[in-house]
């Protein structure tokens, strides 16, 4: 990289935007910051313009920075072709149009916002193609397997490790009674709150499933979860000669960040400790329960149904946690809830853009109209 990197952050002010933000700080020479957008935490937002000197700012709410300009949408970071590479770091569905957007801009992509790829995956992976874009991504387990990759033809299949969350030992009787702060409570990763309780329910490591589908390529018949709450080994390949190929770190989401935003190269930016396996000593692995955690076995059936059926799954899911974190459901009925809303979906193969959008906000009113009736009872 002679050149500074010219990057824009969408989502600046959440838990990967400020790590991103901590990794360019380490690397000042070598990133240059066009344009920084957060949602509602304005006043972080305001704070990070007036240390990173973007040229351009978007928040949901109006704010003024001198020597920086306001823009009115994100598709106006995502059309600047100044920009060598855009995070998507925002959560939830607002990350789609702007990835999108970018893409046909012949922008690469690091991707954390794993709910584009989700929603629209077939679309945004031809579209990149198309456009000559890379989309590297941000997510640990999906980073993990992009640095194992050397030829994915000769790969037999895809190992995504999953920490289990905070209630993997627990049972179904103590997730269903299981409050919001206890869900909140990560015991591996600091995360934003969505994240956080679909780590809980670990419909993440469904999204995931489906995040790697469109990613690699890969059938989902060949893509395995296993169980490693030490959060050491990021996620694995096989090799079709029997060769298991795997990422492992501290759990970190700098390395990834980093990885990402600097592909293809390397530097030595916020390495807080070197890796040591004595230190780390043991690593375990077990089988997930697919009966305590069925939010999995949805998402398999969901990416296996293909079409609209994961942007529908997406947003009954979204909706469902967002109604746990305001305490109007338990955390299991987040999967009945979704799984019900699913059940009556009636799948559009090759959706276009626009049928996916329907999908999605038809599919969360069904979902708040559900619960509604739900928890009136
Ligand atoms: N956190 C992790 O370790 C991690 C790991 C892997 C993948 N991911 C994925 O990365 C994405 C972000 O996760 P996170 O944990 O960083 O979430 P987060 O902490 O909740 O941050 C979300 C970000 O999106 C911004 N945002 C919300 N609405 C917006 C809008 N309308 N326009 C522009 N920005 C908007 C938020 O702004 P305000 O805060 O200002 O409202 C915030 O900056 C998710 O898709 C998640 O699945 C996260």
């Amino acid at each position: 990289m002679d050149k500074k990197r010219k990057i824009s952050i969408i989502g600046s002010t959440g838990s990967i935007g400020t790590q991103a933000l901590e990794v360019i700080e380490k690397l000042q020479d070598k990133f240059e910051i066009i344009a920084l957008a957060g949602g509602n935490n304005a006043e972080l937002l305001k704070e990070q313009a007036e240390k990173f000197k973007p040229k351009f700012i978007y928040a949901q709410k109006d704010i003024k920075i001198d020597g920086t300009k306001s823009l009115k949408n994100l598709d106006e970071i995502a059309e600047n072709q100044e920009n060598d590479i855009i995070l998507v770091a925002c959560s939830g569905k607002i990350g789609l149009k702007p990835t999108l957007k970018a893409i046909e801009n012949g922008i690469d992509i690091a991707l954390a916002n794993k709910e584009t790829l989700v929603m629209a995956g077939d679309i945004v992976m031809k579209k990149a193609k198309e456009n000559g874009v890379k989309i590297i991504p941000v997510d640990s387990e999906h980073c993990a397997i992009h640095q194992c990759i050397k030829d994915i033809s000769q790969v037999e299949k895809l190992i995504i490790t999953a920490s289990g969350g905070p209630f993997l030992h627990k049972s179904i009787e103590e997730i269903k009674t299981a409050t919001v702060k206890e869900a909140l409570a990560h015991p591996r990763w600091n995360m934003g709150r969505k994240i956080t309780v679909d780590s809980a329910t670990l419909m993440n490591k469904g999204l995931e499933i489906i995040e790697a589908h469109h990613l690699f390529g890969m059938d989902y018949d060949d893509i395995e979860v296993v169980i490693h709450p030490q959060s050491i080994v990021h996620s694995a390949i096989e090799y079709k000669d029997g060769s298991v190929i795997a990422q492992l770190g501290l759990p970190s989401m700098h390395i990834p960040i980093q990885y990402a935003i600097s592909y293809p190269e390397r530097f030595e930016g916020i390495k807080s400790k070197s890796f040591s396996f004595s230190e780390i000593a043991r690593l375990d692995f077990e089988k997930p329960d697919f009966e305590k955690f069925p939010t999995v076995k949805l998402a398999y059936k969901a990416g296996r149904m293909g079409g609209s059926a994961t942007a529908c799954l997406n947003a009954a899911n979204e909706e469902a946690v967002f109604e746990f974190l305001d305490g109007k459901i338990n955390l299991y009925q987040i999967y009945e809830i979704t799984k019900e809303i699913f059940d009556n979906h009636k799948v559009i193969q090759n959706p276009t853009i626009e049928e996916i959008f329907e999908v999605d906000e038809k599919t969360r009113l069904q979902t708040k109209e559900l619960i509604k009736k739900i928890t009136q009872k």
